[in-house]
């Protein structure tokens, strides 16, 4: 079946209903093969149940008590709340969101084995309920240091900073479990860009506080960022020299100025004191 999946990754289906929204699919994804012969799929956007005729959604809307994604709230800010879904208590859910994500996802594995993953969904809510806008995966235990499986901001939500507040959330977390991370490998030419673009804002910002006073295990210890994507940051921002043997950080403040104006936009904070959460045990 891999193999098969391997040489066959011609796009099938290719467009999606999913809530308020029709979206063009980017790439295979593997649903199960009587899903084939269809090219659109209605999605029920809170169960995320997927149906091959507008009927059978309809169908099930009238029927379907979920306003929310299945599992625990663990963070409201104004109308953007996450929810933690666990995919060992919730396993069609997690595998439906699978099934949803490779559709954007190119290089991607897809696990079925979700008993091992938490799915982070972030939702825009309103008085129909909240709207998935995005989500990312996590092992719940991870031998490399991964805080971060997958991540997917769906397309009409793109370019609104919900790609760096997942980001951002992800790190938050590795804070609270007082341990570094880093995504898993390999990152997409988006995916790339956004951590790009997170790094380096986070680090920016501490170093022109400390006024380039800081080594790069205390960037780490203050951020959760791994020595290494640190190092990489700084290293193409050219504020690493290479002295005796050693890694030193050069922080010329008018060279942080310059760097930080190119930047860009901060996004969406994310406010840590609305976050309720404990880490998986
Ligand atoms: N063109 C150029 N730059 C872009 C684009 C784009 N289309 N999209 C994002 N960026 C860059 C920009 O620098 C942007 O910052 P800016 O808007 O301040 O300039 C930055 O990335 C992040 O933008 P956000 O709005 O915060 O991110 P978004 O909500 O669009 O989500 C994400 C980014 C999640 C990567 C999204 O593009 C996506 O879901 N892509 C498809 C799935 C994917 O590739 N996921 C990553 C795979 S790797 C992994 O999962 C570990
Ligand atoms: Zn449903």
């Amino acid at each position: 079946l891999r193999e098969h999946e391997e040489f066959t990754k011609v796009k099938n289906i290719a467009t999606i209903e999913l809530g308020k929204y029709e979206i063009e699919t980017w790439y295979f994804s593997p649903f199960p093969p009587e899903y084939n012969d269809c090219l659109k799929l209605y999605f029920c956007e809170f169960c995320l149940n997927f149906m091959k005729r507008k009927e059978q959604l309809q169908r099930h809307m009238r029927k379907c008590d979920l306003k929310h994604p299945p599992g625990d709230e663990i963070y409201r800010s104004g109308t953007l709340s996450m929810f933690e879904v666990d995919g060992k208590k919730n396993k069609v859910y997690g595998q439906n969101l699978c099934y949803l994500a490779k559709l954007f996802l190119d290089h991607k594995t897809l696990y079925y084995d979700v008993d091992l993953f938490l799915f982070y969904v972030l939702c825009e809510c309103d008085d129909r309920g909240c709207h998935m806008v995005g989500y990312f995966s996590k092992e719940k235990h991870s031998e490399e240091s991964y805080n971060l499986a997958c991540i997917l901001t769906l397309p009409p939500y793109q370019r609104k900073g919900y790609g760096k507040f997942l980001i951002a959330f992800s790190y938050e977390l590795s804070k609270k479990e007082g341990k570094v991370g880093t995504p898993e490998r390999p990152l997409s030419d988006l995916g790339h860009l956004s951590y790009k673009g997170y790094w380096t804002r986070v680090l920016l910002d501490i170093l022109k506080k400390h006024k380039g006073n800081i080594s790069i295990k205390e960037l780490s210890d203050m951020t959760a960022i791994k020595a290494e994507d640190i190092l990489a940051t700084l290293q193409t921002l050219e504020l690493i020299q290479y002295r005796k043997g050693q890694h030193v950080i050069c922080a010329d403040p008018k060279v942080l100025d310059r760097h930080l104006i190119q930047a860009g936009r901060g996004g969406l904070e994310v406010d840590v004191s609305k976050l309720i959460w404990t880490p998986y045990k």
